[in-house]
């Protein structure tokens, strides 16, 4: 982290920046150079070492890139063809989770989470699980994985529900010894604006499944045969990633151990200062450090600590997800509010504290002072 200076006023903290430094540009720019000398934009030799890079590096066979996290989930969800059939999706999560499973013809079933993980637990997939289930997602919300993971791998295969891991926060994450990706027959990653690693837009399928491989890679392209043969043999549409997307994207991946590295600082410091003072929501294991979660005592009302905070000049990042997806207006005619109450409570009392590869001492060391001026410690 970058040595302390001394606090004072005029320290801003943004809810997040996106930096890419010179010596990236400068290798981005010459890879871009050399591709549009080549005329050869569409998915070609940069898609596939990404694809490569990131398979490698989730430990697992084939990855499939694609044009975003919400294709990645509607590729995987018709590839496993889930029509007709139940899938169970936790509420807090992002809409792409739940819009893949209707998009591909299948009915989400919403589960509580569990409030220590911000994710669901076995017990709410086990109540929820009907004979009409098929497949299960899980979110590792801001890069926690929950422990149970390898139990609910388990007893997903015992009960032939397909596993899903909607990994858009996670890369780099680890829980009883695998890897973000590796649990579920397949896993979506984002690659949007935010993430940790960013090109912009874009996402990727990664599975150890051969044929569901090939059924990504054909859904990805318009149901075709192969790239350069136009013979469709699924009814699908345009989910690829181009070259550009790629170079970037693949920059900016090989620098995930050191983005991971420094975010963990950022978020070391905060635990230890803020133990006490905030109720955290902690990785049991390694995370993505996406987001650093935590709870506000239960009589502070949100908005105004927000409203205060930004008035010193520190913008916090919105909440993970302020409102369950149940409870997002377009899910409205499901009428379920008030029947996943963790979820609802969790989405309107948590925080995120900012947390980002550029993130200075002198902003991290603000942002807990401040936040201790306004919390009383319990
Ligand atoms: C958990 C989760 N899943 C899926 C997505 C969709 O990713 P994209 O925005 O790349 O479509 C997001 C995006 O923010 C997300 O947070």
């Amino acid at each position: 982290m970058e040595s302390s200076t001394t606090l004072n006023s005029k320290v801003t903290v943004p809810p997040l920046q996106v930096v890419f430094e010179k010596e990236a540009r400068e290798r981005i720019l010459a890879a871009l150079d050399d591709c549009l000398a080549s005329g050869l934009v569409a998915s070609g030799k940069n898609v596939q070492a990404f694809e490569n890079w990131w398979a490698n590096d989730c430990r697992t066979k084939h990855g499939i890139a694609c044009s975003s996290g919400g294709a990645a989930l509607e590729i995987i969800m018709k590839a496993l063809d889930v029509r007709g059939k139940d899938v169970l999706v936790p509420t807090n999560t992002f809409i792409a989770t739940v819009n893949a499973v209707i998009f591909a013809g299948g009915n989400p079933i919403f589960l509580d989470v569990d409030p220590k993980t911000m994710g669901v637990n076995l017990e709410e997939m086990k109540r929820k699980t009907t004979n009409n289930t098929v497949a299960a997602v899980v979110v590792h919300i801001g890069g926690i994985m929950t422990p149970e993971m390898p139990m609910i791998a388990d007893w997903c295969q015992e009960q032939h529900i397909l596993l899903i891991e909607d990994a858009a926060h996670a890369p780099g994450s680890e829980v009883g010894g695998k890897r973000a990706g590796q649990y579920g027959i397949a896993a979506a990653y984002s690659f949007f604006a935010t993430k940790v690693v960013t090109c912009g837009e874009g996402g990727m399928v990664v599975t150890n499944d051969d044929r569901l491989a090939d059924r990504c890679r054909c859904i990805q392209d318009y149901g075709k045969k192969s790239q350069w043969e136009s013979e469709h043999t699924i009814l699908s549409s345009n989910y690829r990633m181009s070259e550009i997307d790629a170079i970037i994207g693949l920059a900016h991946a090989q620098r995930l151990e050191e983005f991971i590295a420094y975010r963990k600082t950022i978020a070391d410091r905060y635990t230890e200062a803020l133990r006490g003072v905030l109720e955290l929501v902690l990785p049991a294991e390694r995370s993505s450090w996406y987001k650093y979660i935590a709870f506000l005592p239960e009589e502070m009302d949100r908005a105004r600590f927000r409203g205060t905070l930004k008035e010193i000049g520190i913008t916090l990042p919105g909440g993970v997800y302020d409102l369950p997806i149940h409870l997002q207006p377009v899910f409205e005619s499901y009428q379920l509010r008030g029947t996943l109450p963790v979820s609802e409570d969790v989405c309107s009392r948590h925080i995120c504290l900012p947390i980002f590869s550029s993130m200075t001492n002198a902003q991290v060391e603000y942002t807990i002072s401040s936040v201790r001026s306004l919390v009383q410690p319990f």
